[in-house]
């Protein structure tokens, strides 16, 4: 490991408690930005600034001269969750019902760290090393459009982070090729027929009777209409309609969502949906509304920029401790926002230690982090910065 001083794995795990120790929510991170802020002004030939109210952005403007000098950028998120901390450790959230769920406060101190040990080395980088602290992670349609906006990105030919895994033992990083996590889009369907009494249907359009068929005929897309090897997952989670025995109701609604891995399913089984839905509410009479509320984009690892994530990986961590992922899950990050710009590499870094027993899951009231690991994530933005703009 390169790291050698102990006082930057002591500064690092020390900053992590005071994020932690203070969480505040998506929109919301003003202690948590001036903290960053502050402390970011404190190292050497940072330019610091602020390109959102509760976002930091740090730029180091490399000294040495090449040939054809690359722009690289690093993001840490900085927004805690709507969580009641219930761990037991000495710097728990002060701010009750608000909690560093998701290790949020770990991406923040590991990145902080890197840019704390390549400040000092202006005279050696040639090209810009950005340094992202963005919000609102949690918070769809999430805080990373708002910085794509502001041009953070433009320009960066290869932009990286890291996650925190609960499920990778600690001194270990996932590498994942291609596909890292879904998309999200949620849905809400209103079938409106119309209303009457139960026992003459005839004189009525039942919502419910149409609605089972459009539930029923949504499966279909996962089924039959798109390849079994880019299947999206559609889930209804919602049937409401009716409260009396006696009546049939005027409408039904009807909730989902679905979870998509590619562009093209994803674009494939909203229009699937949008069509039955049509079709079958026409073929009976009824209308309907849809509403898509659209989420994250998959976050999909640039093949290249994967190849620099994964020698770094290897050189800090050793290379039995580098572990393939093969498999994406289907949760989000808006990571995704920035891909739309610059190639990007998201990976997992392992937190767990037996001895500490923390595999609570992401999200979870008592989820910990084994702090030994943090260092390693400093040391492999470090290595990334070293083989790219340090050659
Ligand atoms: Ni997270």
């Amino acid at each position: 490991m390169a790291i050698k001083q102990e006082s930057i794995k002591e500064e690092i795990i020390s900053w992590r408690r005071h994020i932690h120790e203070n969480p505040e929510l998506g929109f919301e991170e003003v202690e948590t930005s001036n903290f960053i802020y502050e402390l970011l002004e404190t190292f050497p030939n940072l330019e610091v600034s602020r390109p959102t109210k509760t976002s930091v952005l740090a730029v180091l403007k490399g000294k040495k001269v090449t040939e054809s000098p690359l722009s690289i950028a690093f993001r840490a998120d900085i927004d805690a969750l709507p969580i009641v901390e219930e761990t037991d450790v000495p710097f728990k959230s002060k701010n009750v019902g608000v909690m560093h769920a998701c290790g949020h406060d770990t991406h923040t101190a590991m990145l902080l760290g890197a840019a704390k040990e390549l400040s000092t080395r202006i005279e050696e980088i040639s090209g810009e090393i950005r340094f992202i602290f963005q919000h609102a992670e949690e918070v769809s349609p999430g805080g990373a459009l708002g910085l794509v906006e502001q041009r953070v990105v433009d320009g960066v030919d290869h932009i990286f982070a890291l996650h925190v895994d609960p499920y990778l033992k600690s001194g270990t990083i996932g590498m994942k090729d291609d596909v890292w996590c879904a998309a999200i889009d949620d849905f809400e369907i209103t079938i409106i027929g119309k209303g009457g009494h139960a026992a003459m249907p005839e004189k009525t359009i039942d919502p419910i009777v149409i609605g089972a068929e459009v539930v029923t005929n949504l499966q279909q897309i996962v089924a039959r209409k798109i390849s079994a090897l880019q299947v999206p997952v559609l889930s209804v989670v919602v049937f409401q309609s009716g409260n009396v025995l006696n009546v049939i109701p005027e409408t039904a609604y009807i909730g989902g969502t679905l979870r998509s891995l590619d562009h093209l399913s994803r674009n494939e089984a909203k229009k699937y949906v949008n069509q039955i839905v049509k079709g079958i509410t026409e073929a009976h009479g009824a209308s309907y509304k849809i509403n898509w509320m659209d989420g994250y984009d998959p976050v999909i690892n640039d093949k290249e920029t994967v190849a620099i994530s994964r020698n770094a990986a290897i050189e800090v961590f050793g290379k039995e401790y580098v572990i393939h992922q093969d498999k994406p899950m289907f949760g989000g990050e808006d990571f995704s926002a920035y891909l739309q710009k610059a190639p990007g590499s998201m990976q997992f870094i392992g937190i767990y230690n037996e001895k500490l027993g923390n595999d609570f899951p992401l999200h979870h009231p008592k989820f910990m982090v084994d702090e030994d690991a943090l260092q390693y994530g400093t040391e492999y933005f470090v290595k990334i910065a070293e083989n790219i703009c340090m050659k």
